[in-house]
């Protein structure tokens, strides 16, 4: 089992001060940023581009910023981001024409590679491409919103997740995005999970440490 790993979701942060935001959850114990990027064409909401993740690497923030694309189409902006400074670059794959392709060119811009998975997308999606993925995220929500509840069918998926990557051999993330709660991490870390997104359930607190230190008391158990 590979270490856990929480990544806060910047979409519950107040975008007005995010770099202040940022610096918070990270010196609160946060390991990854992640950083939901929204076209209102794939996802029925807009949020921020490569200028805004530039924005943090300018301001100094040197964590891993994992940059989830719900973008269609992929391609163009992948150069864009690897230049603003993303470690990773996940994409869906319903919205890239060529999967094979779009992982390509995420690995040759220098970043780790990633897909990510709708709730009702089967798994199987990802069989042949697993030895060109660093992580598999798999949603846990409809994505576009921050905020919702947690699709509970999405831990049988995590379970035949985790067996298709240890199966594999690959060393890659499993992640999960999506209504993880302090309440809800531990159940989803025995169903294979080693990399937890939180937006709400962190930023809606006023205390980001408390918030962070009660999921890794929970990981702990
Ligand atoms: C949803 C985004 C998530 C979202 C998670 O489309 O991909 O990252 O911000 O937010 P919470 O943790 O509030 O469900
Ligand atoms: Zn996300």
């Amino acid at each position: 089992q590979q270490e856990f790993k929480i990544a806060p979701s910047i979409l519950a942060a107040d975008f007005a001060r995010l770099g202040e935001e940022v610096d918070a959850v990270l010196a609160a114990g946060a390991d990854i940023v992640h950083f939901d990027v929204m076209d209102n064409h794939y996802v029925p909401n807009l949020t921020v581009g490569p200028m805004v993740c530039k924005a943090l690497r300018n301001y100094g923030i040197e964590a891993p910023i994992d940059v989830h694309l719900m973008v269609e189409p992929v391609d163009d902006l992948i150069g864009q981001f690897a230049d603003a400074g993303a470690s990773y670059i996940t994409f869906h794959p319903e919205a890239s024409k060529h999967i094979d392709r779009s992982l390509q060119l995420i690995k040759q811009a220098g970043c780790k590679s990633g897909l990510v998975l709708n709730p009702a997308t089967p798994i199987e999606v990802v069989k042949h491409v697993l030895p060109q993925l660093d992580m598999l995220l798999l949603m846990s929500v409809n994505p576009g919103f921050g905020g919702q509840k947690f699709i509970p069918y999405t831990l049988d998926k995590l379970r035949e997740a985790r067996a298709l990557i240890d199966e594999s051999g690959c060393d890659i993330r499993l992640e999960i995005d999506g209504g993880v709660t302090a309440d809800n991490i531990r159940e989803i870390a025995q169903a294979g999970a080693d990399t937890f997104v939180a937006g709400s359930a962190i930023f809606s607190k006023g205390d980001y440490k408390a918030a962070i230190d009660a999921m890794r008391a929970e990981l702990a158990q």
